[in-house]
């Protein structure tokens, strides 16, 4: 037995010798244990460098401001310094804050930027180069939470970033691969410092990025420098050498919004959520709410009854999203209503358990003023759905049990793949989050409203959803994930798999995902997972089904309510990382 044991250790000694290691976040069917404080995230220095924060005696705000300098310079993908996020805060004593970084439409900005003189979309013109991108919002909000929050210096906290750009970091396959993207060899920057010139990067190869170092040694120095003084200045002037529209001014006026989040109830745990101008918690709350009718359970995980059922909330969820929601400050919404218990069972009227609806037929239950607004988005029109690749997630549950759930992006993959000249960071493309004309799908095949139109100063609508759930009032989850319009419906599978069907949260972030979005009138589906039963019986019920497209990141945390322990659970289909002690 003994010589067998040995003859394993060694067997498996030079597997790992002639192979490698296994890569960070290896498929685990477990979750990740930790006695008081996790953190989790899509890279494994984005994680170190909380954990190492919160060993210094930092809490958990510290650690996700760590968590987050730190993927601006490993995971320049989506973590970022040039684009927009939503941090939602729950401290020990129960106070929550939702804290919206989200990028704003620069002053310059109007309804039609993005249409030819005929009115017709100027393609890619919101996507790719300084034109595409808002005023970013990321150094304010992860410094605002710092400060406010935070036991920590700020130096300290942003250390482990500061380091990791001027050491540099190895490479990840995913990460050379990443960098070729071809959009980045259209700007000198981002060829330069991404692709080494067309010399590109290989796996394994150690990236060091001296002009990031060097941007975020005067962000520690002076923060406020970003929005107001020498960067916002050397930012503009790259911007106007660029042809884009944010200006010192534009930085200048930049504010972080500490908002009340969202709440709802599902089936007796309280869920916390994003309010606008993310659709997150609204559209997953109204889903949930409309789901609680059902007895999930008993129809069973990922059955094909259940997907239907779930499929018809997320239709529903999704169409309202597009009629109603955009940048509160610019108009009403109707939050209330929406997330009214009532509403739901009126929307559950419509859902017939054996046949799907169409989506260009469902009609909005009438109830208070809602039903005047139904038809504001055209359902004829076509639309698909692209692959969006990136927007991260972290979550963090120090040992007092405060927590924090951010999600934060640059919207597509790299952004609008400009790096600003001299500065080492890229900017965003949040500009195409926007309706840039009524009825045209954006990047995701998302068709919106009014609402959310393009205005100065405005911000666009978006999808994340950092959320918090409670148990009996005390903390129970720390769920998000990237995924366009897919995170809404990510956060509900995660949510409705611990729920619904008593899963561990690794389980439940593994778990085969599946998305409804009102338009495209199809159900996504993750392709390894369901049988061809479940398949064919979803057919039968008259739904098409697509498996396409990227199924996004969970990167989540639960809290054992026996025990205390911080579980982690991060997701296989990336290379995340939970850690804690
Ligand atoms: O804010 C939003 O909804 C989008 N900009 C998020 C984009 C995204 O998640 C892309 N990645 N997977």
């Amino acid at each position: 037995m003994k010589i067998q044991s040995k003859s394993l250790i060694f067997l498996c000694l030079a597997i790992v010798l002639l192979f490698g290691a296994p890569p960070a976040g290896a498929a685990s069917l477990k979750p990740a244990h930790a006695e008081k404080a996790m953190v989790v995230s899509v890279h494994e220095l984005g994680s170190k460098a909380g954990l190492d924060v919160l060993k210094a005696g930092g809490n958990a705000v510290d650690a996700a401001v760590a968590t987050g300098f730190a993927l601006a310079v490993v995971h320049p993908q989506a973590g970022n310094l040039g684009g927009g996020g939503f941090m939602l805060i729950r401290m020990a004593d129960g106070s929550t804050h939702f804290l919206d970084y989200r990028e704003k439409a620069p002053a310059a900005a109007t309804r039609d930027m993005y249409l030819d003189a005929k009115g017709n979309v100027i393609t890619d013109a919101s996507l790719y180069g300084y034109k595409a991108s808002g005023v970013p919002g990321s150094v304010a909000g992860m410094v605002m939470a710092q400060k406010r929050w935070g036991k920590l210096k700020l130096q300290q906290v942003m250390l482990p970033a500061i380091l990791l750009a001027k050491n540099g970091f190895v490479l990840a396959y995913e990460d050379a691969r990443d960098f070729k993207d071809k959009h980045l060899s259209d700007f000198p920057e981002s060829k330069r410092l991404f692709q080494r010139n067309g010399d590109f990067y290989k796996q394994g190869e150690t990236f060091k990025q001296p002009e990031l170092a060097r941007t975020l040694e005067r962000i520690a120095a002076d923060p406020s420098s970003f929005y107001k003084g020498a960067l916002a200045h050397e930012i503009a002037v790259a911007v106007r050498k660029g042809g884009g529209l944010i200006t010192e001014k534009d930085l200048a006026d930049y504010e972080v919004k500490d908002r009340e989040p969202v709440r709802g109830t599902y089936r007796g745990y309280e869920i916390i959520g994003a309010p606008p101008p993310s659709s997150g918690g609204i559209a997953l709350i109204e889903a949930l709410n409309i789901l609680e009718g059902y007895d999930l359970k008993a129809l069973g995980n990922r059955s094909a009854a259940t997907i239907h059922l779930t499929a018809e909330a997320f239709r529903r969820a999704m169409f309202d999203r597009a009629d109603f929601l955009g940048d509160p400050d610019f108009s009403k919404i109707p939050v209330p209503e929406l997330l009214d218990k009532k509403y739901a069972a009126a929307w559950r009227e419509s859902i017939d358990p054996d046949k799907s609806s169409l989506s260009k037929e469902i009609h909005r239950p009438a109830f208070k003023d809602l039903d005047q607004v139904a038809g504001l988005v055209d359902p004829h029109l076509r639309t698909e759905i692209r692959e969006p690749m990136n927007t991260t997630h972290y979550s963090v549950v120090d040992a007092a049990g405060n927590a924090v759930s951010v999600t934060t992006t640059l919207n597509d993959s790299f952004g609008s793949h400009v790096t600003a000249e001299g500065l080492g960071f890229l900017l965003n493309d949040e500009m195409d989050d926007f309706a840039v004309k009524q009825g045209v799908p954006n990047t995701y095949g998302l068709i919106q409203g009014p609402a959310n139109s393009i205005a100065a100063g405005k911000r666009p609508l978006s999808a994340m959803t950092p959320t918090i759930v409670l148990k009996d009032g005390k903390l129970f989850m720390v769920l998000g994930s990237p995924g366009g319009p897919r995170i809404i419906t990510t956060v509900a599978n995660i949510l409705m798999g611990v729920v619904d069907f008593g899963l561990s949260i690794q389980e439940a972030v593994n778990a085969p995902r599946f998305h409804h979005q009102w338009l495209p009138d199809s159900i996504a589906m993750e392709k390894v997972g369901f049988s061809p039963d479940t398949i064919q019986l979803l057919s039968n019920k008259g739904h098409k089904l697509d498996f396409s497209g990227y199924w996004s990141d969970g990167e989540c945390i639960a809290i054992d309510q026996k025990t205390g322990e911080r579980l982690g659970g991060t997701d296989a289909r990336n290379n995340g990382k939970a850690v804690g002690y």
